[in-house]
């Protein structure tokens, strides 16, 4: 175990460190990001997800995009679902499995439903690919094993490519979920002139990615003292908007998760129609910076070193944290 680890204390921190590798290797093949000649305004950098290629036009011409998953993969949903609705301007809902299948949701032939599910196995996430695939819709899957159920039972996929992920509470397979959905994003409007200029600055900061993610985990020292501030706190709140309200959820679970002190992730445009009553002088404030499509990424290392260094500094278990389990395969 301790070679798996390789060097690191535990797998969560190993896995959050791996972040600038993981996410090359989810992009690596896929993004072209060289621009042969320089200013050639006839140049259209390509982004090729194999498994998309063959149904590029359904996915185009579909009713919307229904994102179906569970916990963090949820989140990366979320992340990444502003970028979905401005390059491919189709609807998109954000369904948790087990919810759709409470709720019998209306699923229909020309709706394309992605399951997002780092394991493949997540059993809610699986039963609401029956559910839709028997509602005649096409079913997608973005999974981080390959031969997994939810990969074999979806009709076309795509891999994360993030490497195996052992910690239970789920990190970098977070944020390779949301450059995968990104790069569908981009592939399917690889036509629209209009969209053009903003996704060659995507695909730009796409390469720069890596890079930033290794420098945001320069923070590791700064958000340990944090840690130390924070760790006797009953209640923690993460404020965002925006792409960022997808960071602010995640932040507050990975929080809960390792180390079981409550917390919250708000829509700032929320506050004030309720929360704000919990709000005050006592209460410790995290507000990740807002903008655009790529931040989620950026913004949620230092919250997952925070969460992480909070339950350390608590003495609990990171990689096995209390009742949970890493793939949930019963519903
Ligand atoms: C469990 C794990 C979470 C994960 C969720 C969904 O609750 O502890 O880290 O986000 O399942 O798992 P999946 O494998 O479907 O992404």
């Amino acid at each position: 175990e301790q070679i798996m680890k390789g060097g690191a204390d535990h797998f969560m921190q190993k896995e959050i460190h791996e972040q600038p590798e993981s996410l090359l290797q989810t992009m690596r093949g896929r993004v072209q990001f060289q621009r042969p000649a320089l200013g050639n305004p006839y140049f259209n950098p390509r982004i090729k997800l194999g498994g998309l290629v063959e149904v590029t036009e359904t996915l185009k011409r579909c009713r919307r995009v229904m994102f179906v998953a569970c916990g963090t993969s949820y989140h990366a949903a979320m992340a990444a679902r502003q970028t979905i609705e401005e390059m491919c301007e189709v609807p998109v809902v954000l369904e948790l499995a087990s919810d759709l299948l409470d709720r019998r949701c209306p699923i229909f032939r020309d709706d394309s439903c992605v399951f997002l599910s780092q394991s493949g196995e997540t059993a809610d996430t699986l039963r609401a690919l029956e559910y839709a695939k028997a509602k005649g819709a096409l079913c997608m899957g973005i999974t981080n094993t390959v031969g997994s159920s939810i990969s074999r039972s979806t009709h076309f996929g795509v891999h994360l490519n993030a490497g195996y992920e052992i910690g239970v509470a789920s990190t970098k397979a977070y944020t390779s979920q949301i450059i995968v959905v990104t790069m569908m994003a981009l592939q399917l409007s690889e036509d629209s002139i209009s969209k053009r200029e903003k996704r060659d600055q995507i695909i730009d900061e796409l390469g720069q990615l890596p890079g930033k993610v290794r420098r945001t985990l320069m923070l590791d020292g700064t958000m340990q003292e944090l840690a130390k501030q924070l760790m006797s706190q009953h209640s923690l709140m993460f404020f965002a908007r925006g792409y960022n309200y997808a960071t602010a959820l995640e932040a507050a679970l990975k929080v809960k998760e390792v180390s079981l002190i409550h917390s919250e992730g708000i829509l700032a445009g929320e506050m004030k129609h309720g929360v704000l009553a919990l709000v005050d002088e006592n209460l410790p404030i995290v507000v990740p910076e807002t903008v655009e499509a790529l931040q989620p990424v950026i913004n949620i290392v230092p919250l997952q070193l925070l969460a992480y260094h909070l339950a350390i500094l608590k003495g609990l278990d990171v990689d096995q944290p209390r009742n949970l389990a890493k793939s949930v395969t019963v519903s």
